[in-house]
């Protein structure tokens, strides 16, 4: 890989199982996107998935799960550095630097911190889940990555991750990248099916409205069938007014490469069901190939560890530098060896 590319990092929680078309549209094809243009780096990213609570033979069997759909979906282990967090200490280890670099009041701003606790209630929330956005900022800082590929629901931690490189860089001498989000618009934010007023997410109150990449044909077509769309019968591109039916077509014009454009017209004069019929065969279409391949992985789980043990030696070669340089500028005292 040409070192003058620029660096790429992401990261992905293995904590639903299956991922959804919002992880993919949103953020699993921009990474295998930029591994071709980048020095990329994508974590799964245990230690933030224990934020809440997990069965141990449950997330461990995840994170090889979440490993081999990433696989299916395109990464490539030739092209891009793919490891699991935990392998790589330093990401611990930054982020409680990075945490005693954080105000309380500026953790407290986070709105999925804020929303997540208000749904379970402070007592059973989690200080891990209070700081998460703080390790998250220590995954990218040690990368020195420049574009981190995520959804719409990640930017103010991007931002945190500014701000926190950026006093870290003033108070101590230039050591930190200071990131771009990268986000691609159309794709940004996928909508539940059943309330295209909020994206889709693995935590909603039912699962009719996700879409899951691992889901039978059968289950995911019942999904799309019955999304919520308007009482119109006309099929346009309006967030606004018709955000259902938007929400439909951006699937489907990403999942084929056809324009939101060309899908109007070719559905001029027809149903919102044959819309959802064709979306469907779109979905498991595309799906198929990509389970199949999941499988693959997942019945070999040597190769898989073998990817991972690969990628974790590559990614603490840069991490371990990043932190050694990081404790030298904040005057933690060498240990002698
Ligand atoms: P996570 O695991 O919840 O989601 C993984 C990625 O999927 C994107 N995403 C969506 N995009 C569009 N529409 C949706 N409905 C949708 N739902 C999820 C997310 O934006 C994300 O990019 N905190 C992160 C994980 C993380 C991370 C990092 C990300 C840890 N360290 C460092 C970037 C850099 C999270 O919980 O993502």
């Amino acid at each position: 890989m040409p070192a003058d590319r620029p660096r790429a990092f992401s990261g992905i929680q293995p904590t639903a199982g299956s991922f959804h078309l919002g992880n993919y549209l949103g953020a699993i094809r921009q990474y295998v996107a930029l591994q071709e243009t980048h020095d990329a780096f994508y974590s799964v990213v245990d230690l933030h998935a224990m934020t809440i609570p997990q069965d141990p033979a449950v997330l461990r069997a995840n994170t090889r799960l979440a490993t081999a759909q990433l696989l299916a979906a395109g990464l490539d282990p030739e092209r891009c550095t793919l490891f699991v967090q935990s392998h790589v200490p330093e990401h611990a280890q930054l982020g409680w630097l990075m945490n005693c670099l954080t105000g309380f009041g500026e953790a407290s701003r986070m709105t999925q911190f804020k929303d997540k606790s208000a749904r379970q209630g402070a007592e059973r929330t989690s200080v891990g889940l209070f700081t998460y956005p703080v390790l998250q900022v220590a995954d990218i800082l040690l990368y020195h990555a420049r574009h981190v590929p995520v959804g719409e629901d990640q930017r103010q931690h991007i931002e945190l991750t500014r701000d926190l490189a950026e006093r870290f860089n003033a108070r101590y001498g230039d050591t930190f990248t200071v990131p771009d989000v990268h986000i691609v618009k159309e794709t940004g934010k996928i909508y539940d099916l059943q309330d295209p007023a909020v994206k889709m997410s693995k935590s909603a109150s039912t699962p009719k409205g996700i879409v899951n990449l691992l889901d039978e044909p059968g289950v995911s077509a019942k999904k799309i069938r019955s999304a919520v769309t308007d009482t119109e019968t006309v099929i346009r591109f309006d967030p606004e007014r018709k955000p259902g039916v938007s929400n439909l077509l951006t699937v489907y014009a990403t999942l084929t490469g056809r324009t939101v454009a060309d899908l109007e017209a070719a559905y001029e004069g027809k149903g919102y069901g044959a819309l959802k019929t064709d979306l469907a065969q779109v979905v498991a279409d595309w799906a198929a190939p990509f389970r199949e391949r999941a499988r693959e992985y997942l019945d070999d789980p040597e190769t898989l560890d073998g990817i991972l043990a690969k990628g974790a030696e590559k990614a603490r070669t840069v991490a371990a530098e990043t932190l050694a340089a990081a404790y030298d500028r904040v005057g933690l005292l060498p240990a002698k060896h």
